[in-house]
């Protein structure tokens, strides 16, 4: 049985909820590997739309195992939200499983989070406020608090002291904010690590066991590779690696562990916050494509930045992540916008660029060079195999394979999970 990483090939919100609920259909595990609750995970089923931001999206499918990894920064708060709100639709947590290796989201970090931003002024990011940032930072530099601490409250308090010491210099030093008492979030915290007790264990055990046993695995990475830290439009990124080797890590596995690697793509291309988007469209059918697409943040309900697929990010994506395969979402968003564009390449200067630049004011001389192609004006939300699709709209999706260099085995033609075709290229799907 294989191990398959489900990841965001674009600037995120690219329908991998959908995607990994297809999967964990057939799965035991699915693993949520990287990112905090600054993720949103739609899945649409016969009772209704579902929004997930920590918990992993296989959780509807009762004979799956969901586990939040060590990677992920975990807000105690929203994840016992979750479950309550999963438990009050009649659907029972009882098999999501914690790492007590995850690091928490403290209550200085939206704080910090939100004064930083204010900060920056017009150098804004546009972060979702949660905290992943500040979290991370944390992690980084060893003065983190995770989920083994708070289920040790006389560790945590001694923990903490050090910690706040700092937390309250910097808030009122840098910001004039006012300190935060470590004995209250001590006592607050150790509070969440009962209510999280019944979900922890050493999850990283969990999944090399059930990799051992043959298991159905499936790495759920949140973000995208653009928005990676070290290879995304830095410093317009996210504080993790949501790249096929940066869910390894935060799942627990090996590399040589994976045997399929899915990058989900937009048909079009979105970006929720600041930072660089050479394709963006400033004008219709940007609008219609939002309007359609029902583009808003899942997290902060803001509109999402809409434009053409970007073939030069893609192809970047997919060798970096050693994508297998490619997922194509909302293409129905698509049907019936003549002509629809493809970016093939980038200019700088009439020079042309083969890959992202490094250095952001880059992006400012970069010249899309753009490829229509003829519009299907037929839906294409009804088809259910490729071959079913409107002649010109199978030529988009070829040209995409082309330019990207990976086979589409995933069509996404609606918002319900039933509206997925799975195409067979590949003899493992
Ligand atoms: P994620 O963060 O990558 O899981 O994506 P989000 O859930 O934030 O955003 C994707 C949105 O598109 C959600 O509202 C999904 O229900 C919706 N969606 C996913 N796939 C499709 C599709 O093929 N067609 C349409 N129309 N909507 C889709
Ligand atoms: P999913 O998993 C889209 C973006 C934010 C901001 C930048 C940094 O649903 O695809 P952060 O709060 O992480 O410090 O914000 O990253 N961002 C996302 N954009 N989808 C997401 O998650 C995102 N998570 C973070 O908008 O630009
Ligand atoms: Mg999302």
């Amino acid at each position: 049985m294989p191990v398959t990483i489900v990841l965001g090939g674009q600037w995120g919100d690219e329908g991998k909820g959908k995607i990994i609920d297809a999967l964990a259909k057939d799965a035991d595990v699915v693993v949520r590997a990287n990112g905090s609750a600054n993720a949103g995970h739609t899945v649409v089923t016969d009772e209704g739309v579902f929004k997930f931001r920590l918990i992993p999206s296989g959780i509807l499918h009762p004979g799956c195992i969901c586990v939040i990894g060590a990677g992920v920064a975990l807000d105690p708060a929203t994840v016992l939200e979750e479950v309550q709100q999963l438990r009050d639709r009649g659907v029972p947590a009882q098999n999501l499983r914690i790492s007590s290796r995850c690091h928490l989201i403290m209550p200085y970090h939206p704080l910090q989070d939100r004064l930083e931003e204010e900060s920056r002024g017009a150098d804004m990011i546009g972060t979702t406020q949660r905290g992943n940032g500040p979290c991370y930072a944390d992690k980084a530099s060893r003065r983190g608090i995770r989920v083994a601490d708070i289920l040790d409250p006389e560790y945590l308090h001694r923990r903490l002291e050090p910690v706040l010491r700092e937390k309250n210099a910097f808030l009122s030093g840098v910001y004039g904010h006012p300190g935060l008492d470590p004995a209250e979030i001590a006592e607050q915290y150790a509070a969440f690590g009962e209510q999280l007790a019944p979900f922890v264990t050493e999850t990283e055990l969990l999944v090399q066991d059930a990799i051992d046993a043959g298991r159905n695995v499936i790495i759920e990475g949140a973000q995208a590779a653009m928005l990676d830290i070290d290879y995304g439009t830095y410093p317009f990124v996210t504080s993790s690696s949501p790249t096929a080797a940066g869910v390894c890590q935060g799942a627990g596995i090996a590399p040589t562990q994976v045997d399929r690697v899915i990058g989900v793509y937009k048909a079009y291309l979105t970006r929720v916050g600041a930072g660089a988007f050479p394709t963006e469209l400033h004008e219709e059918p940007g609008d219609t494509l939002r309007e359609r697409g029902a583009e808003f943040g899942t997290v902060t309900g803001r509109p999402r930045r809409t434009g053409w697929f970007d073939a030069v990010q893609a192809r970047f994506t997919a060798r970096l992540n050693g994508l297998t395969e490619i997922a194509l979402t909302k293409f129905d968003i698509l049907d019936g916008v003549d002509p629809v564009q493809l970016c093939t390449g980038y200019q700088v200067h009439g020079e042309a660029v083969g890959a992202p630049p490094a250095l952001i004011t880059d992006y400012d001389q970069v010249e899309p060079i753009m490829e229509n192609v003829e519009g299907w004006p037929e839906g294409s939300s009804s088809a259910t195999s490729r071959t079913a699709m409107p002649e010109s709209a199978r030529r988009y999706i070829e040209r995409v394979e082309a330019e990207v260099g990976v086979p589409v085995t995933f069509i996404g033609v609606g918002q319900h999970r039933d509206q997925l075709i799975r195409d067979a290229t590949p003899s493992q799907v």
